[in-house]
């Protein structure tokens, strides 16, 4: 049992395997798989956001007030880990335009496959509200688990990370170095090949992503 405590959410809906069937298929270009990144971000964000805090506020529709929820500003905070993250923030602010951006820069060494910091910045108000930490791909889990440390040494407590393919090895490791953390995946695939790729996977995300192959 990869997760016992229920804080893998795979995202089970026809329209993510429509479009995470286009994502793998090898002779999507670029701008097609930038596209998909998006709208695979777009929908895990709904969903991730499901119990986001909301505060009551009353509106003045042109009958008569009502009573609505509203998600209270700069309470969500986007924190893509460079570079592939990038792919996925746009569709994460197509949800959330108001979110705050935070940049975590991650990149795993090719021999080790250990993950090294290279470039951090967040936005102060982060340890306040939700922060949505995004990366396509999910292998070892050396590059989260260190993005979690990080965020969780700068004080945020509220971590939710969405991903679009994940690997059991690098689930069941960011489930163990962080006992709160919740991650949600449009895909949970068989697990790593030699050089900790994923598969079946879908390849390079950053490569495709930004079409340096
Ligand atoms: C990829 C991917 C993740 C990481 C996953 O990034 O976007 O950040 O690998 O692998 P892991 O779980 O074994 O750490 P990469 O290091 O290739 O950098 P890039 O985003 O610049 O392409
Ligand atoms: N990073 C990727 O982009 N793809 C993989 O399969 C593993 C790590």
């Amino acid at each position: 049992m990869i997760d016992s405590s229920n804080r893998l959410m795979v995202l089970n809906h026809p329209l993510v395997a429509h479009k995470m069937a286009h994502l793998r298929d090898a002779s999507t270009k670029p701008t097609e798989f930038r596209q998909l990144v998006r709208e695979l971000a777009a929908i895990e964000t709904y969903e991730a956001l499901r119990d986001a805090r909301v505060e009551e506020v009353t509106v003045r529709t042109p009958l008569a007030d009502a009573s609505c929820a509203r998600i209270p500003a700069d309470s969500i905070t986007v924190v893509p880990i460079l570079r592939a993250g990038l792919g996925m923030l746009e569709g994460a602010l197509d949800m959330v335009p108001s979110a705050l951006v935070g940049h975590v820069g991650m990149e795993r060494d090719e021999e080790t496959h250990e993950a090294h910091p290279y470039y951090a910045k967040l936005p102060s108000r982060i340890v306040d509200g939700t922060a949505l930490l995004v990366d396509p791909m999910l292998a070892t889990g050396g590059s989260a688990i260190a993005a979690l440390q990080y965020l969780r040494d700068a004080g945020v407590r509220d971590v939710r990370f969405l991903v679009l393919v994940a690997a059991p090895e690098g689930v069941r490791a960011v489930l163990d170095a962080d006992p709160d953390v919740r991650i949600w995946t449009c895909a949970l695939d068989d697990g790593l090949n030699e050089n900790a790729y994923i598969l079946p996977g879908l390849g390079d995300a950053g490569d495709r992503i930004f079409g340096t192959l």
